[in-house]
């Protein structure tokens, strides 16, 4: 078996060490510029266009993270860009939907405890207690009821607060109110108080985070986006927080990353930013289940988490 891989920094090392100790009879190697010796599978995380195109040797190509827009807008860009043969496949939570369960959960609770109001009260000097939320008013909404999306949700509602979830196609999920397609769409957003995005990025999913889906939601509402930054349309979230239609928002995901210095969102108080950290890719858990899905498929066994190229996740 032999496997190319790339990343583009300096971790390269030992994610090679590590693959090796999990296959040690396959033949590992760093992608170089001007590489097109022949290999049976890449693993890669937002590999150069001349890595991947052309090459028909791949059987497939393990994208190191839970989303694929970026490997998949070269193909968008320029088709031909991905080998035709290959199956696309994806990590599946290797550990990343517990940290995303963490970090939601931790901006939900920070807004229905009005954690930041007390911390504005204590740089005050002032003790005094502030009404609690409804909890049974304090309906959250996850758009996305896939991997990541559904920990979340049960996450979220065994703290005992009304969760929706929606999804492509329609899901059970105990304890969750779902909602499907765009026809459940406007029922799904109708009041909530808080908004968490986990879709993925796709064309008909950029933009979805706009002044048309804030005004759905309750007054005073909060946005958590930990999907991709071009699900938001970031004027919109500003006129939204100056109207009073959304109270604030955690955003771990931009347009552009890193956040440019000059950009709006730094100076707004109501925007609680982190560098696109709420679920990381974990080295051991990652290689654990792409070696185990090689091993699978030299079987010739079917793998779960192969990307449906079409529909773009
Ligand atoms: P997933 O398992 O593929 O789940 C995607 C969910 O979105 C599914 O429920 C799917 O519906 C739904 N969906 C897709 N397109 C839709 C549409 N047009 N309308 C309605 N629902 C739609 O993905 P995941 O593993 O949960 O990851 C979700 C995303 O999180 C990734 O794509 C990535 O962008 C982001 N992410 C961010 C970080 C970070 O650190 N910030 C880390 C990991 C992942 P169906 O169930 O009907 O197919
Ligand atoms: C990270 O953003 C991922 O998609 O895994």
């Amino acid at each position: 078996m032999k496997i190319l891989f790339y990343m583009p920094d300096a971790e390269a090392a030992a994610w090679l060490h590590d693959f090796a100790r999990a296959l040690p009879h396959a033949g590992l190697r760093e992608w170089q510029p001007g590489d097109t010796a022949p290999a049976d599978f890449a693993v890669v995380w937002r590999p150069p266009r001349e890595m991947l195109a052309g090459r028909a040797d791949l059987r497939a190509i393990f994208n190191l993270g839970a989303g694929v827009d970026a490997i998949l807008s070269l193909e968008r860009e320029q088709p031909g860009s991905l080998p035709r043969n290959a199956q696309l496949i994806r990590l599946e939570d290797t550990g990343m939907a517990p940290q995303m369960a963490e970090y939601v959960t931790h901006a939900v609770l920070r807004y229905l405890r009005r954690f930041d109001e007390y911390a504005t009260l204590q740089r005050e000097r002032r003790w005094h207690v502030l009404d609690p939320h409804p909890r049974e008013a304090f309906t959250v909404g996850v758009l996305g009821l896939g991997v990541l999306g559904t920990h979340v949700a049960r996450t979220l509602a065994a703290f005992g607060l009304p969760v929706r979830g929606y999804s492509r196609g329609a899901k059970e999920v105990e304890g969750i109110a779902a909602f499907a397609g765009e026809a459940q769409f406007d029922a799904f957003l109708d009041g909530a108080k808080v908004l968490v995005n986990l879709l993925p990025h796709t064309p008909d999913t950029a933009n979805v985070l706009n002044a048309r889906t804030f005004s759905k939601l309750a007054r005073g509402a909060y946005l958590i986006n930990v999907a991709r930054g071009a699900h938001l349309v970031e004027a919109d979230l500003l006129d939204a927080l100056a109207s009073g239609q959304l109270a604030a928002a955690t955003l771990d995901v931009f347009r552009q990353e890193p956040l440019p210095p000059d950009h709006p969102f730094w100076q707004e108080p109501r925007i609680t930013i982190t560098p696109h950290m709420s679920a990381l890719t974990l080295r051991e858990e990652s290689v654990a289940q792409i070696a185990g899905k090689m091993l699978a498929l030299e079987r010739g066994e079917a793998v779960s988490g192969v990307v449906n190229i079409e529909r773009g996740y």
